[in-house]
């Protein structure tokens, strides 16, 4: 589903924005633009306003940098999911993947537990130089 993310001049480069139903965010890097799915590699929070700075987005929740280039966390090789960006007219938009069909919370705290491994969540950030 391609949603529209603004013209591109008026894309923030201080901070990344929501676009569409919130599935992703938007940053602007001198006349790049790039879209991330809105998941930190963390703990899961929305990088919605997050700070960008000199090329880095900063989770607004435990402040992970991660590249905007790329998406890469700054200290490791995680990286986060980019999206595809169309630029036509001036106009951003960005290729959103359609939502996942509806689950019940027991499912989905279920698939979280699955997945998410604390351990290694801390040990990458222990790792840093
Ligand atoms: S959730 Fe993003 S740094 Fe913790």
């Amino acid at each position: 589903m391609l949603v529209p993310a603004g013209r591109v001049g008026e894309i923030s480069e201080d901070t990344c924005v929501a676009v569409g139903d919130g599935t992703a965010v938007v940053v602007r890097v001198g006349d790049t633009v790039k879209a991330f799915r809105n998941r930190c590699l963390h703990q899961d929070s929305s990088l919605d306003g997050g700070w960008v700075r000199d090329g880095v987005l900063s989770c607004p929740l435990h402040f992970w940098r991660y590249r905007v280039s790329d998406g890469t966390n700054i200290g490791s090789t995680v990286r986060l999911d980019e999206l595809e960006v169309r630029i036509t007219d001036g106009e951003a938009f960005v290729e959103v993947p359609d939502p996942p069909p509806p689950r019940t919370l027991r499912e989905q705290l279920l698939d979280r537990a699955r997945t998410y491994d604390r351990d290694a969540s801390w040990q990458t950030r222990t790792e840093r130089p």
